[in-house]
């Protein structure tokens, strides 16, 4: 089956960034291959700052990638002229972390959900009957259609925002941290809607966390991002279950009875000789070699001296980290 998004060593650079940034640039992401089958949900995670919006910015061509290729539904998006990828922008949407400043607070929700449908050239009594459904799918009344934004919670703008991703019939669908700016009792609310909404219209899912528990639940697969790479990825629970990249285990380690379930790992900076933390702290200034290796509690010279390249341990469980041996012999 083909994939309904294949990435190849996608690329990212911001320019304009620090001394000599808009020269140098600063790599955000740094060559990422991932594909998401149809009717599947590809799960993100990893911490703040490691690039996952950038990716998923450049994945939709919001900002497109510096190199590497993208393809959606067997086509490559580079190769598509402004109109023929209008016809692709549609089929693929994205819901940010903070819905407040995803709609505007001058338009009724009624004007923010028809700007879309007006696009795709729908008259007004079809709009109507639209927007009266996509409401009622999302659970928000008809009846406050003509309100504003700031007449919403939280947890209903985020209702709103995925309404309108939806009016464009999307197949795809990027969810950017979409609870993490909600009320945790709110969180679940949205989670069982988006679980809902992925079933009913047979949508495909990226959805983009720091919450390893949340992503394991919501995604067939995941992939472990660390500074601009994904250093692990796994059908979700083999990678929950047997996390090989020591950042994985930390990752694990550091949620709620994760400790117990994976095996602590950390760098115990005070046990370590001066020798070796004065070469982790080199090592993370020349930038060669692993880059998880400054925070290590593995790391060796081979590490120091070679970055690791991602490598199949089994069952489609990709790692790159030396130390990891494929898993009969874990
Ligand atoms: N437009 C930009 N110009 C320059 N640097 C940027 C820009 N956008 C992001 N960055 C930098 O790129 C890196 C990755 O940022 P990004 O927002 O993609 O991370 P993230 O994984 O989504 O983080 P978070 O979990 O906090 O949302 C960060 O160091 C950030 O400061
Ligand atoms: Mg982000």
């Amino acid at each position: 089956m083909e994939h309904l998004v294949e990435c190849r060593d996608v690329v990212k650079i911001h320019r304009g960034r620090g001394i000599g940034g808009a020269k140098h640039g600063f790599k955000a992401v740094e060559g990422i291959s991932l594909s998401i089958d149809r009717d599947r949900s590809y799960g993100l995670v990893g911490e703040s700052g490691c690039g996952k919006t950038t990716f998923a910015r450049a994945l939709l061509y919001l900002d497109p990638p510096t190199s590497g290729s993208i393809r959606f539904d067997g086509v490559e998006l580079s190769t598509l002229g402004r109109r023929e990828f209008r016809k692709f922008r549609k089929r693929m949407q994205i819901v940010f972390q903070d819905p407040n400043s995803a709609l505007n607070p001058k338009m009724s929700i009624h004007d923010s959900l028809s700007e879309g449908l007006i696009n795709r050239g729908i008259g007004e009594a079809e709009r109507a009957k639209r927007i009266k459904d996509l409401l009622e799918l999302v659970g928000i009344s008809y009846a406050y259609r003509n309100r504003y934004p700031h007449e919403f919670s939280g947890g209903q703008k985020q209702r709103i925002v995925i309404a309108r991703a939806l009016s464009m019939e999307p197949d795809f669908l990027v969810l950017d941290e979409p609870v993490s700016n909600l009320d945790v009792s709110i969180q679940g609310q949205i989670i069982n809607l988006l679980t809902d909404l992925k079933n009913e219209f047979s949508l495909t899912y990226l959805f983009i966390s720091h919450d390893l528990n949340l992503v394991s639940y919501m995604c067939d697969t995941m992939g472990v991002m660390f500074k601009g790479k994904i250093v692990e990825e796994a059908a979700s629970e083999i990678l929950v279950s047997k996390p090989s990249h020591p950042y994985t285990r930390r990752l694990l380690a550091s949620i709620p009875g994760g400790a117990e379930r994976t095996g602590a790992l950390g760098l115990d900076e005070e046990e370590e000789s001066v020798e070796t933390l004065a070469a982790r702290a080199a090592s993370r200034q020349a930038g060669v070699g692993c880059p998880y290796y400054p925070y290590c509690p593995l790391g060796d010279d081979e590490c120091v001296s070679s970055a690791p390249s991602l490598r199949q341990l089994e069952g489609g469980h990709v790692v790159s980290c030396h130390k990891v041996e494929p898993a009969e012999s874990r």
